[in-house]
C-alpha cells in the first residue's frame, strides 16, 4: 500500500455509517461553498452585523415562514423592541399585534419568557454557551447552533430541513428528513465539514444554497456551485434525496362563526382563553359545529350545501340559542352562511361557515371577554389568521372593497 493511499484511509472515517471525506476534500469544500457565499449571499436585515439579540428574532421568525415575509416584521419587530431588556418588558398585547399574520404566536411568547430569563439569570446579556443558550425558552439546537455560529463564530451545526435537504443529497444519506430522530445524525455530518473559522457563513451558505439552487422542487443540480462533491448528482441518484416520509394530515375542526353588528356599527368579538390555541387574540364569536348540529340530521362540514329551507330553520334555531346562551345575544340572522373559512394550523385544518346578523338592542351585558369594536378601532386588537379570513370574506362579500 503506498504512503499516499495509507494516509487516506486513516483519514477517512464513517459518521452514523456515511463515509466521510478526508480531509483535503473537506478543505477545498469549505472553500468553494464559501467563495460561492461571498459572491451570492444575500443582503438582508439580520446579516447587518453579529448581534446575538437580531440573529435570534430572525431565525425565529424564520421558522416557520418565508424571507421575503419575514423582512418587513422583523423591521417593525427590532424598531419596537430594539433589545433583549425591552422584550422582556414588553405588554403582551403589544407583542402579539408585531407578531399578527405571522402565526405560531407561542414563538414570540417564548422569545419574551427566554429574555425576561436572560435578564434574570445572564445580566441581560445572550449566554455564549450553546448548553446555556438551548436552555431559554423556545430554543431548540437549531436555533442555539444558529446563535452561536453566527453571533459567537462557535463551529456549531444549525441544523433544518433545507440544511438536511442539501446533506443528504450531497452525501446521499438514506435517512428520513421528516423524523426528528434523524437530526443527530446530519449534525453529526455537518460538525465534521464546518469551516472552523467561518461557522456562521458556512451554516448560512447552506440556508442560502437550500432556498436557492438546491430547492425542494426544480432542482438542478447541475447549477449547483458544490456539484463536483454532490454523489447524488455524480451517481446519478438526486432524484431519491432527501428521504422524506409524508407529514401526519391536519385534523378537521368544524366551527360556526357569527359576524354580528350592532346599531353604531361595532361588531362583537371575543378574546380566547388565556392558554391554548391562539391564547389572548380576538376573533368573531366560534361556536362549535357540533352543538349547532344538535338535534339535526347533519353532520359537520355540510352547513354549507344545505339546500332544504326546513334544515335551515333547524340550523338556525340551534344557532340563535347558542348565540344566546354565550353571549346573551339575539341577532336577526342571514338565513344562510355567506362564506366557508378554511385555516390550516401544523396540526389541525379549521373549517369555518361564516354567518352574518344584526343587532337592535342590546339589553343583557356582554360576557367580560367580548367587546363590541368599531372597525376603526380593530388594529388595536390582535386577529390571528382565520379571524382575518373572516374579516375579508364579509368585507368582500357585503361588497366594501
Ligand atoms: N433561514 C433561516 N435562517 C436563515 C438565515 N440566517 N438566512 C437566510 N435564511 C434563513
Amino acid at each position: 500500500m503506498t504512503d499516499k493511499k495509507l494516509m487516506d484511509e486513516k483519514e477517512t472515517k464513517e459518521v452514523y455509517g456515511i463515509k466521510m471525506w478526508p480531509q483535503e476534500k473537506i478543505e477545498r469544500f469549505r472553500a468553494t461553498l464559501l467563495s460561492w457565499y461571498d459572491i451570492e449571499k444575500r443582503t438582508l436585515p439580520w446579516r447587518l452585523n453579529n448581534d446575538p439579540y437580531r440573529i435570534w428574532v430572525s431565525e425565529i421568525m424564520l421558522q416557520q415562514t418565508r424571507v421575503d415575509t419575514v423582512i418587513p416584521y422583523y423591521l417593525n419587530f427590532m424598531k419596537q423592541f430594539p433589545t433583549i431588556k425591552a422584550l422582556s418588558e414588553a405588554e403582551e398585547d403589544r407583542l402579539l399585534k408585531a407578531w399578527e399574520g405571522l402565526g405560531y404566536y407561542s414563538r414570540v411568547r417564548n422569545m419574551q419568557k427566554a429574555a425576561i430569563q436572560i435578564m434574570e439569570d445572564y445580566e441581560g446579556e445572550m449566554p455564549r454557551d450553546p448548553k446555556e443558550i438551548i436552555k431559554l425558552s423556545g430554543i431548540g439546537p437549531y436555533t442555539a447552533g444558529a446563535i452561536a455560529s453566527m453571533a459567537f463564530g462557535l463551529p456549531e451545526p444549525a441544523v433544518d430541513g433545507n440544511v438536511m435537504r442539501v446533506l443528504s443529497r450531497l452525501f446521499e444519506i438514506d435517512a428520513d428528513i421528516a423524523k426528528p430522530a434523524s437530526r443527530k445524525l446530519f449534525e453529526a455530518v455537518m460538525r465534521e465539514i464546518i469551516d472552523p473559522y467561518k461557522p456562521g457563513d458556512f451554516n448560512q451558505a447552506f440556508m442560502d444554497l437550500g432556498s436557492s439552487i438546491c430547492t425542494p422542487k426544480n432542482y438542478h443540480p447541475e447549477m449547483s456551485p458544490i456539484k463536483e462533491f454532490n454523489a447524488s448528482y455524480l451517481n446519478g441518484t438526486w432524484q431519491k434525496y432527501p428521504v422524506k416520509s409524508r407529514k401526519k394530515k391536519a385534523v378537521p375542526v368544524y366551527y360556526t362563526g357569527v359576524i354580528i353588528k350592532n346599531e353604531k356599527d361595532e361588531f362583537l368579538l371575543e378574546k380566547r382563553p388565556a392558554n391554548g390555541l391562539l391564547a389572548n387574540m380576538w376573533l368573531f364569536p366560534l361556536l362549535e359545529e357540533n352543538l349547532i348540529l344538535d338535534g339535526t340530521d347533519l353532520v359537520q362540514g355540510q352547513i354549507q350545501k344545505i339546500e332544504s329551507e326546513e334544515l335551515q330553520d333547524q340550523v338556525l334555531q340551534q344557532l340563535l340559542i347558542q348565540l344566546d346562551e354565550t353571549y346573551g345575544a339575539k341577532p336577526i340572522l342571514m338565513k344562510k352562511p355567506f362564506a366557508e373559512v378554511v385555516h390550516i394550523f401544523s396540526h389541525l385544518k379549521w373549517f369555518i361557515t361564516v354567518y352574518y346578523g344584526q343587532i337592535s338592542s342590546e339589553d343583557r351585558p356582554l360576557p367580560e371577554n367580548c367587546h363590541w369594536v368599531s372597525p376603526e378601532q380593530f388594529e388595536k386588537y390582535t386577529f390571528p389568521g382565520p379571524q382575518t379570513k373572516m374579516w375579508q370574506s364579509y368585507l368582500s362579500h357585503f361588497k366594501k372593497i
